[in-house]
């Protein structure tokens, strides 16, 4: 079995959970925050065409969709148990003419170039198998003069986290396969000029604007 379709089986078997780990008091409320935050930093006018990457259960598609008059967001993701509750999140919220979910491996996009105004990826990069062919396909469907917002877990800088980061590292490794050790911005920098947005917990949460060109 390739990593790939162990990462959509995990996150298959993962659907019936997430968002109840998600609505995990410790949990949901800072998450909520930085997510906020990460869609705050689109700065939407309300006429755009949205990608969220690795959309999971769907939690932002709503927040985003309420805020476009007429244009729409699409979440995509491999994992279809994923891609069957973002879809009913979005049935239940009575956005379907502004949003969907849909499967689409973001190593190889079905989507043309140039097609989005915004990308936005909440705690996918850190996943996804092949993260710098994710970034060029990034790169290649975002339109001219777009950007795409990057919210994700990291290595921290101060020495005084690391005995934090290791354990948590490890868990996410083992339970989600994500990887907090890689260098996202580094790899991001390939295709993108980066705006760093700062950080939360402890410098492992962090916010990037990453624009082309
Ligand atoms: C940690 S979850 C994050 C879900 C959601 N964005 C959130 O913030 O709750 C990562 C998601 O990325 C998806 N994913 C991993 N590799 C992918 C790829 N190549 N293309 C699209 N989605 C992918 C996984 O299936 C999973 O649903």
């Amino acid at each position: 079995m390739s990593e790939k379709e162990k990462v959509a089986l995990r996150y298959d078997r993962w659907t019936r959970f997430y968002d109840l780990v998600d609505n995990f008091p410790l949990v949901s409320r800072p998450q909520r925050g930085w997510k906020e935050a990460a869609v705050d930093a689109l700065e939407l006018q309300g006429h755009e065409r949205v990608l969220d990457i690795g959309t999971g259960s769907g939690q932002i598609l709503p927040w985003i969709a309420v805020r476009l008059r007429d244009g729409e967001v699409i979440g995509t993701d491999i994992s279809k148990g994923m891609i069957r509750r973002a879809s009913q999140r979005i049935n239940r919220e009575g956005l379907g003419d502004r949003a969907r979910a849909l499967y689409d491996d973001i190593e190889g996009s079905a989507f043309p170039d140039d097609h989005f105004d915004r990308i936005i990826a909440t705690f996918t990069f850190t996943t996804i198998p092949d993260p710098v062919r994710a970034a060029e396909e990034c790169a290649r469907i975002l339109k001219p003069g777009g950007c795409m917002v990057v919210l994700d877990t990291g290595k921290p800088r101060g020495r005084l986290s690391q005995p934090l980061f290791v354990p948590m590292m490890l868990t996410a490794k083992l339970f989600g396969r994500t990887h907090m050790d890689r260098d996202i911005v580094r790899l991001l920098s390939e295709d993108f000029s980066i705006h760093d947005c700062g950080s939360n917990f402890l410098g492992m949460v962090y916010l990037l604007k990453c624009t082309t060109g």
